[in-house]
């Protein structure tokens, strides 16, 4: 019998908890010995919980049990997260996280003291909640060179965005009505200016190039900014807009970044809607491939958290390898990529736009005080000078 201990028993935690005795047979079959949750450590009493037994205060009952061999973290935070991990890590215990913050914070130092003590920091959950990601970039994917990772990483931007387009409605709006159902939190900041996805494809990044990739390097623009109107104009191109992250690696320069781009139909992150994540990876010899599913959510986050638990389970003593090293990646800055841009100016600025641009695709939609069109492909910094000249309303990356 494998012990067990979660801390937090908040959403996520109490999820653990219930996938671990919903699918008992399933886990401890495949675990190859029972998996037993001995402790749950909350600040808080839970009166009538079937659980209320298990729950401790004091972290040092749990760091201290030589019976205790795996940890479930799923506090969120770096404080006090970050202490109790480096030292379950420390005392041989493997501890299995859904804590993006603390893994693009620390990833690499947790996973090197895990290493020397011979057990193992695993965060499936971390990133695409119940999707497998971090699991296929570790273990499947070996044979390849990953040079590209375009993801829809956040669920309430990507439910926003997906309202905005289907009902015509502008961002407040819809962002009122998220937090009334409970889909975005009341403080929904992490979440619309991008901090979330940026820590996710922090991590997805290092994962690709095997070294530190810093979320404090990452460019990153949130969907606050983007309007009915604009979704008037994508509709109009045959095009949607997405919250995307993405890392790529182009002649050994690497970028990262997160930001509102336009995508086509044909795109396969176009169907991507409401709450739902997917990463699309793309490797040298197989090309593209692409992991779907909820990003999100109290059980297929603690599917992914309890699918690191079997993991553990099944490599007691033993090291999982993992490269990331502490080695902090230099990014090139997002200035020096090309692509083409999206761009609304004022009616009057017609011809002054069509001369700095040159040659442009104009987009007819009928928005009155309005002209619009996509440019060529020029780095960031060309449009960015192109477009003080001009002085534009807004605009949107295009991804191809
Ligand atoms: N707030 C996050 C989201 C939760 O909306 O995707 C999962 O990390």
């Amino acid at each position: 019998m494998i012990q067990v201990a979660v801390m937090g028993y908040g959403t996520v935690g109490s999820g653990v908890v219930e996938v671990i005795e919903k699918n008992k047979a399933e886990i401890n079959k495949k675990s190859g010995e029972d998996i037993h949750i001995k402790y749950i450590l909350d600040l808080r009493d839970f009166p009538g919980d079937p659980y209320a037994d298990k729950v401790v205060h004091d972290v040092e009952q749990i760091l201290t049990d030589p019976e205790v061999k795996i940890i479930c973290e799923t506090m969120g935070g770096i404080k006090p997260a970050y202490d109790f991990t480096k030292r379950a890590l420390l005392a041989g215990k493997s501890v299995c996280t859904s804590n993006k913050e603390l893994v693009a914070t620390h990833g690499p130092e947790l996973i090197k003291i895990a290493h020397e003590n011979k057990c193992n920091y695993l965060f499936e959950a971390s990133v695409g909640g119940g999707i497998p990601i971090i699991r296929p970039l570790n273990y499947s994917l070996t044979a390849e060179k990953i040079d590209a990772i375009t993801g829809i990483l956040n669920g309430t931007t990507n439910y926003i965005l997906t309202k905005m387009e289907k009902e015509g409605a502008d961002f407040d709006d819809v962002l009122k009505e998220a937090q009334e159902k409970g889909y975005a939190e009341r403080n929904p900041e992490a979440d619309v200016e991008g901090y979330d996805a940026c820590r996710k494809i922090a991590i997805l990044s290092s994962l690709m190039c095997g070294k530190n990739v810093k979320y404090e390097d990452i460019y990153t623009e949130g969907i606050t900014q983007i309007t009915a109107t604009d979704f008037v104009y994508a509709r109009k191109m045959g095009k949607t807009i997405k919250l995307l992250a993405q890392s790529k690696e182009e002649n050994g320069r690497f970028y990262a970044m997160v930001a509102p781009f336009m995508i086509s139909r044909d795109h396969p992150l176009y169907m991507v809607n409401d709450v739902f994540n997917a990463v699309c990876v793309h490797g040298n010899m197989l090309g593209d491939s692409m992991y779907y599913g909820r990003g999100a959510g109290k059980l297929p986050t603690a599917s992914a958290v309890v699918s690191d638990v079997v993991d553990c389970a099944r490599h007691i003593g033993k090291v999982i390898m993992c490269f990331w090293d502490n080695e902090d990646v230099v990014l090139t800055g997002i200035e020096q990529a090309s692509r083409r841009f999206f761009v609304r100016v004022a009616a009057d600025k017609e011809s002054k736009a069509l001369q700095t641009f040159g040659s442009a695709s104009v987009i007819e939609a009928d928005v009155p005080g309005e002209f619009a069109f996509v440019t060529d492909r020029m780095t960031e910094k060309e449009f960015n000078e192109k477009a003080e000249k001009v002085g534009i309303l807004s605009r949107i990356r295009i991804e191809e």
